[in-house]
């Protein structure tokens, strides 16, 4: 047997005599999928097949990963087709998302309104789950001084990820995968803008002040480039504070977390601190609130740990405050970012993210 084909991945699990190479396992996908893109019946069943072809261990994603076994020859063979193959079913996906769409246009001028209804037309507008739950945030955080300060969605590299100690081409860039803005139009340099990644972006444009103290917060959206499933979304919300003065130490972080979580989760509530990597704070941790419904014991929905992680945090670093007029001897500082989509699908039982963005009536009339 030639020594590329005896080193393919593509083992046939039930017939381990016959080897597939790459080029035929291309194929395969090829077919297979246009079948089950054509098949998917809505855009839920579409997003699913789009997921195992090009999430993060989809098929098309992970086939590459064979090419370098692959000869010069074959590889020359197997790259166009790839490239090919992966946009004809790219383009597939899409042209499906847009039937579907179009037939759920249609079933709607078949679809009823009953003016008549009473229910109907007695039921009133109220505040999504997310802005109730914000506003309640708000409040708590309000009364121990903490004032809103909310930086654009759409942000400049530098108070992204340069002030915070995340440099160009640094590889801690790839703990976000980052959406940037298309500036071809427009007197900015490629790379410059983009769609802010995280509540972080708020606190170097108030160190760039100079003002002390500082006790702000903000509850606002960020975007990724997800692939979007029941746990992930590419638009989100963190909650982030950020305090900087003098004496600010890890014991006011502690306080801060275990207030939060108690005002939401009930007394019984409590943090724990774990040591964790982000560029922009030293000494990092990530947070972990006791499983509310265990008690730390373990159980299903803590994924047997006794503990949720909730949020990233840790003193403010030393070299964000190269980029302010403060002085890192003089003031030091907390930051803290923490996910409430999280902590509400936990506190409610809500088992897909995408029900925060998709305006459905029935999730929107249970909260
Ligand atoms: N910005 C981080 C993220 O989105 C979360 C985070 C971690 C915020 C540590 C912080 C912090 O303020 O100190 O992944």
């Amino acid at each position: 047997m030639p020594k590329a084909l005896s080193e393919s991945p593509f083992v046939n699990p039930h017939n381990c005599a016959r080897i597939k190479s790459v080029e035929e396992k291309i194929l395969e996908i090829q077919k297979n999928y246009l079948e089950k893109i054509q098949k998917a019946q809505n855009l839920k069943e579409l997003d699913e097949v789009f997921l195992t072809l090009f999430g993060k261990n989809g098929e098309i994603t992970l086939l590459p990963k064979a090419f370098p076994k692959l000869s010069e020859d074959e590889r020359r063979k197997v790259g166009p087709l790839f490239n090919q193959i992966k946009q004809e079913l790219e383009r597939a996906v899409e042209a499906r998302r847009n039937e579907v769409r179009e037939e759920g246009y249609k079933n709607l001028v078949n679809e009823n309104l009953d003016l008549t209804n009473v229910k109907l037309r007695n039921r009133g507008g109220h505040l999504h789950l997310t802005t109730q739950f914000k506003k309640e945030i708000i409040d708590l955080f309000s009364k121990l001084g903490f004032y809103q300060f909310d930086a654009p969605h759409v942000e400049w590299d530098k108070y992204n990820f340069e002030y915070l100690n995340i440099p160009k081409d640094h590889p801690s860039r790839d703990m976000w995968d980052t959406l940037y803005v298309d500036t071809t139009n427009l007197e900015v340099e490629p790379g410059q803008m983009l769609l802010r990644t995280h509540t972080s972006n708020f606190w170097p444009r108030l160190m760039e002040k100079g003002q002390t103290p500082i006790r702000a917060m903000s509850f606002d959206r960020c975007f990724r480039y997800e692939a979007v499933d029941a746990r992930h979304s590419h638009t989100f919300n963190q909650f982030e504070v950020a305090v900087v003065g003098e004496n600010i130490t890890m014991a006011n972080l502690k306080f801060l977390s275990d207030y939060l979580l108690q005002a939401i989760l009930g007394k019984e509530a409590k943090s724990r601190f774990r040591p964790k990597y982000y560029p922009f704070v030293e000494p990092g941790v990530g947070i972990d609130c006791l499983c509310v419904f265990c008690h730390g014991k373990g159980c299903k929905i803590c994924s047997g740990t006794g503990w949720f992680e909730i949020a990233g945090a840790g003193m403010i670093h030393p070299n964000t405050f190269k980029f302010t007029w403060l002085d890192p001897k003089k003031y030091s500082g907390l930051a803290w970012g923490f996910g409430p989509d999280r902590m509400l699908m936990i506190k409610h039982g809500i088992e897909d993210i995408r029900h925060f963005l998709e305006g459905d009536l029935k999730f929107l009339e249970k909260y």
